[in-house]
């Protein structure tokens, strides 16, 4: 698969997310700085992103409430995500908030960053009075960086971390959404080895497709194909139980899986009733075929037992 292709998928997912938070979805004022809009999407694919998003900030917030910030959080493929602004303004801002991305990537991100107030402002409240430092296709800051890597090559990701002066010794989140399974499953372990292995207390959030080997997910793995866009850690994205595996064989000591219908109904459900009157769903197959087919999964490492383990949904 070309890095074009990969590059790609960011587009994508920022678009969908951009589409999704026009329709209402969930409030998100930076998004539209970073990706224009694109066309309409089916109510499914909006409410599948609502699960993603949401799902992933609940899990998130839950993170830095237990550590009251004195955190690190690391994502790894990173793209336009705008976590940082958003929990920054819900005054959950970490210590550290690194992303990283190819260069491709960041280097529009950069760009976008430095060009548009309503982004750079609030990396800059929370910098300083000296001017956030933005070249190489990287950011800077106190508490914010972006940092490229290709994430294949683990010797690259631990420099670039060891740039940002990150401590193995501080509760650290790695955020991986949608990501991992575009990196061959060797390098995505090797990578999640050293997640799991490095820093003693640690979670890691994942969202990616499960359910793969059905008849539903054979076409999902087809038609990206099709677009040039092979998912080389597909072996992965098996069942919830291999998910799981994946973390538990390279480290982790606890990980936990849910599909993301599972997810979508432990979500506040004044919150579902709203977003399920946004738009008219007439069928409700196409929904539960498409949560079937991902899913969230999470896994940590906690040996100074600040209550890891305690971080999930309610089911
Ligand atoms: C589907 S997008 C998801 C972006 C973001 N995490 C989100 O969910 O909105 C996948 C991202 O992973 C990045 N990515 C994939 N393989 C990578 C690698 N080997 N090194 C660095 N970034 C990579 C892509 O460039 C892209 O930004």
């Amino acid at each position: 698969m070309g890095d074009d292709a990969i590059y790609a998928t960011n587009d994508d997912a920022a678009m969908c997310k951009r589409f999704a938070v026009q329709q209402g979805y969930w409030k998100d004022p930076y998004i539209q700085f970073l990706v224009k809009a694109g066309e309409r999407k089916a109510p499914e694919i909006n409410r599948g992103y609502y699960a993603r998003t949401e799902g992933l900030r609940s899990l998130m917030r839950q993170f830095l409430k237990l550590t009251h910030c004195a955190c690190q959080i690391v994502n790894l493929g990173a793209g336009f995500d705008t976590n940082f602004w958003l929990l920054k303004d819900e005054g959950l801002l970490a210590d550290v908030f690194v992303e990283l991305d190819m260069r491709a990537v960041t280097s529009r991100k950069c760009h976008m960053i430095r060009t548009r107030s309503k982004l750079l402002e609030p990396v800059q409240a929370s910098h300083g009075s000296e001017p956030v430092v933005i070249e190489d296709a990287e950011l800077r800051s106190t508490h914010y960086h972006i940092m490229w890597a290709d994430m294949r090559d683990l010797k690259q990701v631990e420099e670039k971390l060891g740039q940002v002066g990150l401590d193995k010794n501080k509760p650290t989140l790695f955020l991986s959404e949608c990501v991992l399974v575009y990196m061959p499953l060797d390098k995505s372990n090797s990578l999640v080895k050293w997640a799991g292995t490095n820093f003693s207390s640690a979670l890691i959030l994942n969202y990616e497709p499960v359910n793969m080997g059905d008849r539903f997910g054979h076409v999902m793995v087809e038609n990206l194909r099709k677009r040039t866009c092979a998912l080389a850690g597909v072996e992965a994205c098996q069942s919830l139980e291999t998910q799981k595996a994946r973390f538990l064989s390279n480290g982790w000591e606890g990980a936990a899986a849910m599909d993301m219908m599972s997810v979508y109904r432990s979500l506040p459900a004044d919150d579902l009733h709203r977003i399920e009157r946004l738009e008219f769903m007439d069928e409700r197959e196409p929904l539960q075929q498409l949560m079937d087919h991902y899913c969230i999964a999470w896994a940590w490492r906690d040996v100074n037992k600040i209550g890891l383990e305690s971080i999930g949904f309610n089911r």
